[in-house]
């Protein structure tokens, strides 16, 4: 289903209306999914959840593709976010959601603050600001789903 919906979005990228992709920060609208108050979460309420899932797509494929790739596989450019919990997908139930557990802060950190060399050159754009808490757990539930389609 969710390829499914960024196949279509294929078509406009082929058209060339992206060609040089889009990395400019777009905030997300969030305004239909579960709210989560004022503190953050230091773990992803929303995983598994369909409707949050292509929200997150969306958001994916409006902040995020023109470097980690369509449909979140990589084309090089940025690392491959489907390998960031890959080591979950063989697992099940309990134990598998604490796996993706383990990756959901590093994820909100680095969708934060971004990516610098250590040279202070700035690889990857924080969204902080930019981004409400939902849009971040809801663009990590897309990957998480990915990430298990991809290695049923
Ligand atoms: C301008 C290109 C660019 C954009 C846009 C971008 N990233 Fe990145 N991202 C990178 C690069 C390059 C790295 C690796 C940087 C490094 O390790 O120094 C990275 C690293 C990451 C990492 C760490 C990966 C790992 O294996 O440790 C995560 C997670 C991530 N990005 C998520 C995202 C998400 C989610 C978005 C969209 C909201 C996004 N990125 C947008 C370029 C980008």
């Amino acid at each position: 289903m969710i390829k499914a919906v960024l196949g279509s979005f294929c078509l406009v990228l082929s058209a060339g209306a992206w060609a040089h992709g889009d990395v400019t920060p777009h905030p997300i609208d969030t305004s239909a999914l579960p709210q989560l108050g004022e503190e953050w979460r230091d773990t992803n309420p929303y995983r598994g959840n369909k409707q949050v899932e292509e929200v997150g797509a969306e958001g994916y494929l409006h902040n995020c593709a023109g470097c980690h790739g369509l449909n979140a596989i990589s084309g090089g450019i940025a690392p491959d976010l489907l390998l960031l919990s890959v080591d979950c997908a063989s697992m099940s139930g309990d134990g598998q959601e604490s796996c993706f557990q383990e990756n959901d802060e590093y994820f909100k950190n680095v969708v934060l603050h971004g990516k610098k060399t250590s040279s202070g050159r700035v690889t990857m754009p924080g969204y902080d600001g930019v981004f409400t808490q939902e849009a971040v757990w809801a663009v990590k539930a897309y990957i998480d789903a990915r990430t298990l389609e991809e290695n049923p």
